[in-house]
């Protein structure tokens, strides 16, 4: 079973003070998540389930949540213009990169936007979900889910010629709370800089370090169209960039195959 206390023992946040909660099955994390930031005001929260019933992906996709994943969601009010919301997304994908990388020492990168990959399989993902408050400020939920001590065999088959886990990897199972707190302690680490320098280009020249994205030829579906180009960069509000022929073209939202 997942420890809270271990979790909360673990964190040493400046820029949110969260509390833990961590439940065995639910939902979805980030459905209970938006429910309490909603109702708590000020309150950041971080939820914890063991596994998810209704886990949701990108696209309203369902995301397979068997026991022995991490399934987690950080409900934070951040103290910046909505316009911005998008790019937590984009720090949530550095945050939970860097630690897994510091875990485990596996080479972690991120597919655009913020599939968590090892090896070049997708190994997590990241789903932040805006929520209007009563007193019409925002609040993000961010969610993250990580493959980490289940099985290549656990994941649905239709994935498991694209996807991997932590276990896989690395041979050997790893601690869910301390993942858990060193992601949380690496999203507000980036907070804290974005609040002080009251911008978001850390973030995005890290996230530009840790993507295997740019540069290689890619095939997107934004859901109108499907794009063919080489990747060439992102937007400062976290867009794709792609060239196609002559013209660039700027992706906010898709699916990217690399080629
Ligand atoms: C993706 O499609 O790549 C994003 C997957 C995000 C899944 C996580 S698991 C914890 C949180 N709760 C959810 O229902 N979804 C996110």
């Amino acid at each position: 079973m997942i420890d809270p206390q271990v979790i909360q023992r673990g964190l040493r946040t400046v820029a949110i003070k969260p509390r833990v909660i961590v439940l065995d099955t639910i939902d979805s994390t980030n459905s209970l998540a938006k429910g309490l930031l909603s109702r708590a005001g000020d309150e950041d929260v971080i939820v914890v389930a063991e596994s998810q019933q209704s886990g949701r992906g990108r696209y309203n996709r369902h995301w397979h949540s068997p026991l022995g994943g991490l399934y987690m969601s950080v409900a934070v009010r951040p103290h910046l213009e909505e316009g911005n919301a998008a790019l937590l997304g984009i720090l949530t994908g550095c945050a939970a990169v860097s630690a897994i990388h510091e875990m485990t020492k596996l080479a972690a990168r991120l597919k655009w936007p913020n599939d968590i990959m090892l090896s070049g399989l997708k190994a997590g993902g990241v789903l932040s979900e805006f929520v209007t408050m009563r007193d019409n400020t925002f609040g993000v939920i961010l969610g993250i889910g990580i493959n980490q001590n289940t099985s290549s065999k656990d994941l649905p088959t239709e994935f498991r010629d694209r996807a991997t886990t932590i276990l896989t990897e690395l041979g050997r199972e790893t601690s869910r709370e301390e993942l858990a707190y060193r992601i949380v302690n690496e999203i507000d680490r980036r907070l804290a800089v974005v609040y002080s320098e009251l911008s978001f280009s850390s973030v995005l020249d890290e996230w530009m370090e840790l993507n295997e994205t740019i540069g290689k030829t890619v095939m997107v579906d934004d859901g109108t169209q499907i794009v063919r180009g080489v990747a060439t960069g992102i937007t400062s509000a976290g867009s794709l960039r792609v060239r196609v022929g002559s013209s660039e073209v700027e992706i906010r939202a898709g699916d990217v195959i690399h080629m």
